[in-house]
């Protein structure tokens, strides 16, 4: 029987990427640049059955985005039906990009039980194809992602042993965010008047954003981290109707983080379409910084990682 197992690690975004300019390849806008949380992971097993099965964190689902995909895979591939089973060690639909883990192992294991010889280009195209963010989970450490005519350059600016940072990620909901990211991002490009000048912005940041990583310089990113994250709030603030992840416990926590920056301590913020917030700070600072948002109101539980490698296949 052919059959694998695979795993990827999510990964968030320092500049975030909200937006497509081709819907049906799945090519975003703007450029973006993200670190992968390697204590969090996503495993995929798969294999040949007499009846398509998809099975997510325990449960048997119809899973629309994924079925979409899979149709585009067969179109190249000729494939069996399939006996899918994912899941996630960390919560799911709240913003932990547990898509972006999920299409990455998935890419990988699909290639690696039918022998489809994808290269590590071909991998992050199909991943793309699940999800825009899925490409930055093919590999591991800091990783660009930077659209092309009808493709996506993806590559690794930094591996994971480059900059020993941390990441401390506030849980402040267990409810799945209302909007997902695809409906949320078209939202956005048709209905907010802010999205021209969100695409230029990030362009620009995406630029500083890499010399910062090749730098090591962490003030630098933080602040064109932290400013990516509150353009793309804005601009979901800003279309209508209104996409509001934010609750006030999120608020609470950049009040926090703000406050820890003005001490001295290196940690910037991030928080992508969910509620939680994701503190990057260099690794002497994590249990600080970790012990701090534990103590916030309406912080459920803290959750921290490394940056982690790429997607790799177990069996
Ligand atoms: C806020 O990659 O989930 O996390 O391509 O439509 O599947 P689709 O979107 P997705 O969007 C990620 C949005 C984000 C920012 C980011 O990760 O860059």
């Amino acid at each position: 029987m052919q059959a694998a197992t695979a795993y990827a690690h999510p990964n968030i975004a320092l500049v975030k990427y909200w937006g497509k300019s081709d819907d049906e390849l799945n090519i975003p806008a703007t450029p973006s640049l993200a670190i992968t949380l390697g204590d969090l992971r996503t495993t995929s097993h798969v294999e040949e059955s007499a009846s398509e099965v998809v099975v997510l964190d325990g449960e048997v689902v119809n899973d629309a985005k994924l079925e979409r995909w899979l149709e585009l895979v067969r179109k190249q591939y000729d494939l069996p039906l399939l006996h899918i089973e994912s899941s996630s060690d960390f919560p799911a639909s709240s913003g932990l990009a547990s898509s972006a883990s999920g299409f990455a192992a998935l890419t990988v294991a699909i290639s690696n039980a039918f022998d489809l010889g994808l290269s590590l280009e071909d991998q992050c195209d199909w991943a793309r194809l699940g999800s825009g963010s899925a490409a930055r989970s093919i590999h591991g450490g800091f990783v660009a992602l930077e659209p092309e005519e009808d493709t996506c350059r993806v590559s690794q600016v930094l591996d994971a042993s480059a900059w020993d940072l941390s990441i401390v990620i506030a849980i402040t909901s267990d409810r799945a965010k209302t909007t997902g990211s695809t409906a949320g991002m078209t939202a956005s490009r048709d209905a907010s008047p802010f999205y021209d000048g969100w695409l230029r912005a990030t362009m620009e940041a995406f630029d500083q954003c890499l010399v910062a990583v090749r730098d090591k310089d962490f003030d630098t990113l933080a602040r064109i981290a932290e400013a990516s994250c509150r353009q793309m709030h804005a601009l979901m603030l800003s279309t209508e109707p209104a996409l509001i992840y934010w609750n006030a416990a999120t608020l609470n926590c950049i009040e926090a983080v703000t406050g820890m920056h003005e001490d001295g301590i290196k940690v910037f913020y991030t928080i992508d379409a969910g509620s939680h917030l994701k503190a990057v700070c260099e690794a002497d600072a994590e249990s600080h910084v970790s012990e701090r948002l534990s103590g916030i109101e309406g912080v459920h539980s803290v959750i921290t990682s490394r940056i982690g490698g790429p997607a790799r296949i177990l069996v």
